[in-house]
């Protein structure tokens, strides 16, 4: 099937957009072959404060949104963390073009946008083949953080969890590091779940 000259278009600036994020990738991780990963971390509280209490931890935090990365690199600079790197990235290409040997020992996510809708459901960042990709980098005992104020998108984790082989819930786990982020200080009530690779 032939391509649509506007759909060419947007794969030849993905593919672009895919070959900066890894040499940015390989440029931040030169040398290091664990992280703590934070997906959508809006302006970077939350790993910011891990990061300084977690100095021997390279923490790395992306999002979507240039202005949000921008606050977490200055948080970064202010507090001269060399531990700690932001990168403007989607989650779905980022996890494609970060070097295979890079493994995970905490992944965190906070507060991701909910998508209520049932038609949008597919538009949220967990899915089987985020819990998939996720597992593929972590080794047993490595834990995957999900945090949320709205109560189908944690039950949705749940169950998707659950589903999982390779991820078991840990309901008697602590939360790795408490700190209020952006969004959580707007809500009444979250829920979390920690769940832990088999
Ligand atoms: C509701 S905000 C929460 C931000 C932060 N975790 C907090 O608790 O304050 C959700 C964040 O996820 C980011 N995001 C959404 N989809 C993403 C994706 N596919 N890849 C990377 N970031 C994403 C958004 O840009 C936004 O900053």
């Amino acid at each position: 099937m032939e391509l649509s000259e506007g759909h060419a278009k947007e794969l030849a600036k993905q593919a672009a957009r895919k070959r900066v994020l890894k040499r940015e990738c390989l440029q931040i991780l030169g040398g290091i072959d664990r992280i703590v990963f934070e997906a959508g971390c809006g302006h970077g509280h939350w790993l910011t404060a891990y990061a300084e209490g977690h100095p021997e931890q390279t923490c790395l935090g992306i999002d979507l949104i240039a202005h949000r990365v921008r606050k977490g690199q200055e948080k970064c600079a202010k507090r001269n963390l060399p531990n700690l790197h932001f990168l403007k990235a989607e989650l779905g290409e980022f996890l494609e073009v970060l070097p295979p040997e890079i493994r995970f020992d905490l992944t965190v996510l906070l507060f991701p946008d909910p998508w209520p809708k049932a038609r949008h459901h597919r538009r949220r960042m967990v899915q089987m083949e985020l819990l998939e990709a996720l597992a593929s980098r972590t080794d047993t005992g490595g834990s995957f953080c999900f945090r949320s104020d709205d109560r189908p998108y944690y039950d949705w984790t749940m169950e998707l969890l659950e589903a999982h082989p390779d991820w078991v819930i840990d309901s008697a786990a602590e939360w790795p590091h408490e700190m209020e982020t952006y969004f959580q200080s707007l809500m009444e009530q979250y829920y979390s779940v920690v769940a832990r690779r088999r």
